[in-house]
């Protein structure tokens, strides 16, 4: 059974949330050390991944960072958002390929969306590939809508892809 338990500088009190496998995952706080873990992370999940440089740089800043750990401490997954002038925005969200498809993505995004709540952000905004179907799917399903393409706004193997800007209202 999975249990999620939730943790922030802000939501304080750890919480279970919901139950799937026999696994429990907790949400916790990310830290400097887990620098060369987030990147190995990124290595195996994006095709062109973040420099460790890039995940230096957003563990630095005041963005909030956000991993998700196994019941042994592993980190299978890592978020970051940036709050500021009444939008949340979605920068970075990775589940490990091993985890993927147990409905931890869409727990992630909830988690992250009350982050911005709380934060009294009045809309959540993310840019996602123009390929990346999986993720697609689960923004839209989540209320997410297209608002508009930044062209060739990525880079890819082989060239430039487009990103899709997507919003929902945080009510
Ligand atoms: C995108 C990502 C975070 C989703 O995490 P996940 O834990 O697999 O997602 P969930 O199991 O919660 O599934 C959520 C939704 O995603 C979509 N989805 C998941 N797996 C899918 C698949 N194989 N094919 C199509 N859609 C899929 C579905 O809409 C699903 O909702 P449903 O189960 O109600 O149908 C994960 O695939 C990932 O980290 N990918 C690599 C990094 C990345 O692309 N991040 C997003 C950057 S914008």
């Amino acid at each position: 059974m999975i249990s999620f338990l939730v943790f922030s500088g802000i939501i304080s009190q750890i919480q279970p949330l919901v139950s799937l496998n026999m696994t429990k995952v907790f949400f916790d706080k990310m830290k400097p050390e887990y620098l060369d873990q987030i990147h190995q992370l990124e290595i195996n999940n994006y095709p062109v991944p973040w420099s460790k440089g890039i995940i230096k740089d957003c563990i630095r800043s005041d963005y909030h960072g956000v991993v998700l750990k196994n019941s042994q401490q592993s980190i299978i997954g890592y978020a970051f958002l940036m709050t500021a002038c009444d939008e949340s925005h979605l920068l970075n969200m990775c589940v490990d390929k091993g985890q993927q498809g147990q409905g931890l993505g869409r727990k992630f995004l909830r988690y992250l969306e009350n982050l911005g709540k709380y934060n009294r952000c009045k809309v959540f905004l993310l840019e996602v590939r123009e390929s990346n179907t999986v993720a697609k799917n689960l923004y839209q399903s989540f209320g997410f809508e297209v608002v508009g393409i930044r062209k060739g706004y990525y880079k890819t193997l082989t060239g430039r892809e487009n990103a899709i800007v997507m919003t929902k209202a945080l009510l």
